[in-house]
């Protein structure tokens, strides 16, 4: 389903909003995500950093974890923002996050447009790869 250019106006206001309340005293790289849910919903995320650095939480850690305690669903719509309020990509491990509550089929805000999750995690391995193993005698 197409998104409206009004409803990424939206996901960017609230990615801004969300960005604002990351915590990364160590990267001084704070980045906001938000998503749209196939309900309608919005959820969000922000980075959250610590003094262990491998420890740090993505926002897409925080959104996904809103999604799944907000009631589950699927993710239609993404975006992140950093300090600047620049949309930025997601990282590789952000990208299988995604992938798993959203599939090929999300669209997600890439600093030069909008693209589908099967162009931004091509060849993608999901939840489908391993009911394949499990139907295997
Ligand atoms: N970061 C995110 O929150 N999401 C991404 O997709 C890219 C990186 C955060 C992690 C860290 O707190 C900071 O940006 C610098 O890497």
């Amino acid at each position: 389903m197409p998104v409206a250019d009004s409803q990424w106006a939206e996901l960017r206001s609230q990615a801004i909003a969300a960005m604002r309340r990351a915590y990364s005293p160590y990267s001084n790289y704070p980045v906001g995500a938000a998503a749209f849910v196939d309900d309608g919903r919005v959820v969000t995320g922000c980075n959250v950093e610590n003094a262990g650095y491998g420890v740090t939480l993505c926002a897409e850690c925080g959104l996904v974890s809103e999604l799944i305690n907000s009631g589950g669903g699927r993710l239609t719509a993404f975006t992140c923002v950093n300090g600047n309020e620049e949309t930025i990509v997601p990282c590789g491990r952000c990208r299988q996050l995604l992938y798993e509550h959203g599939g090929p089929d999300l669209l997600v805000m890439m600093p030069g447009g909008i693209a589908p999750m099967s162009e931004v995690l091509p060849d993608a391995f999901g939840p489908w790869d391993l009911a394949e193993v499990k139907e295997t005698p």
